[in-house]
């Protein structure tokens, strides 16, 4: 075989074994590009003599062209290849159903929904949102709402506390939502009709309590707001949240710092299945606590005891949420798990409302 066989042979074997338009690209350069090995054939034409050139000089011609016509051929194949693949690497299904926007496949907290619940029933009654920090001063948490010094109830808190500043002053993370009570009546003139749902902190964690959790408080202050008002707005509320026509409440004397009278108020409530049925039945259900602010409250918010009155509550809402929509563990309200959110999470479109049903 002449030298001009093996080349040729060799680089018919380079182009049928590029894969792709990258390789033939390759193949083209080192046979046809400036220094390739057809071209540096080419260059030795001009030494030849007349006859070599005849014959010698038309072979490396034909070797030229045969050659390029080979990678021009390839070439086109493999760019078509390229296209079908590309092709069918995109083909659209059109029969394929469309999929479901964000705004539908989102699912709405457990607790966005019943803060959403709650801020319709008493938006219904008359009333605003307030809200407060949760990096809180000991002041709004603690000595404005009329817990002494050293006083024990502070201890019983759980106050995650953070290092004192160059005042000695410690800030808390808030341990319930009351702060927002005295912050209010110092911003607002009553009448106040407000609820503060918020985040609430302490050290605490089991299946029942997370060391972040959540609270909804009610604040009423005017002249003449009393205990029978404060019971009828809590009943109201309660029927409400739990779609029962009826509800049972008892009124037990407890203690809070911030309120005289205090009470802890239980629900009436069937545990004999496998749920908790309420307004029926002959268990109690602790579910919030509540009173008449206290004299000593009103005075941090600025008010005259002698002028103004009016009733507080403040109610966990991770466990009634728990409770409505029976999810057994609460630490799992928290772990970002996004087939619990598909199972337990509300339709972000189906606001709560009191006409077109709470939780429907
Ligand atoms: N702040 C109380 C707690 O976290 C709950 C509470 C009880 C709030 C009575 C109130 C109230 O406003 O009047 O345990």
């Amino acid at each position: 075989m002449s030298d001009l066989d093996t080349l040729k042979s060799q680089l018919l074997g380079d182009v049928a074994a590029a894969a792709d338009e990258a390789a033939i690209e390759a193949v083209r350069v080192a046979a046809l590009g400036k220094k390739g090995s057809v071209s540096e054939l080419l260059k030795t034409l001009g030494a030849m003599s007349a006859d070599e050139r005849q014959t010698r000089g038309a072979a490396i011609n034909a070797l030229k062209t045969e050659v390029t016509d080979a990678i021009t051929a390839r070439k086109a194949d493999l760019k078509e290849a390229a296209i079908t693949a590309r092709l069918k690497a995109e083909t659209v299904d059109v029969s394929l159903p469309v999929r479901s926007s964000p705004a539908e496949r989102g699912r709405i907290h457990p607790i966005s929904q019943i803060v959403d619940e709650i801020t319709a029933i008493f938006g219904d009654m008359g009333f605003s949102i307030a809200e407060g920090p949760d990096v809180e001063t000991d002041y709004y948490n603690f000595t404005a709402l009329n817990f002494p010094e050293g006083h024990p109830a502070r201890e019983m808190h759980d106050t995650f506390f953070f290092q004192p500043d160059e005042k000695g002053e410690r800030k808390v993370l808030r341990t319930h939502t009351s702060p927002v009570q005295v912050r209010t009546m110092e911003a607002e003139k009553p009448p106040i009709r407000i609820i503060i749902p918020g985040k609430t902190y302490r050290q605490d964690s089991d299946a029942t309590h997370s060391p972040m959790f959540h609270q909804v408080e009610g604040l009423v202050i005017d002249r003449k707001a009393n205990v029978a008002n404060m019971r009828w707005v809590l009943e109201e509320f309660c029927k409400s949240f739990f779609e029962v026509p009826s509800v049972t409440m008892r009124f037990r004397p407890s203690f809070f710092p911030f309120t005289e009278p205090s009470f802890e108020v239980d629900i009436q409530c069937d545990r004999s299945g496998g749920t908790v049925k309420f307004g029926e039945g002959s268990d109690w259900m602790e579910i919030l606590g509540c009173g008449m602010v206290h004299p000593n409250v009103l005075r941090s918010g600025g008010l005259d005891p002698d002028e103004y009155q009016g009733f507080a509550w403040g109610m966990g809402l991770d466990r009634i949420a728990m409770l409505k929509y029976g999810m057994p563990d609460l630490r799992d309200f928290f772990n970002a798990d996004v087939r619990w959110m598909t199972h337990y999470g509300f339709r972000p479109l189906d606001m709560p409302t009191l006409f077109g049903g709470l939780s429907a």
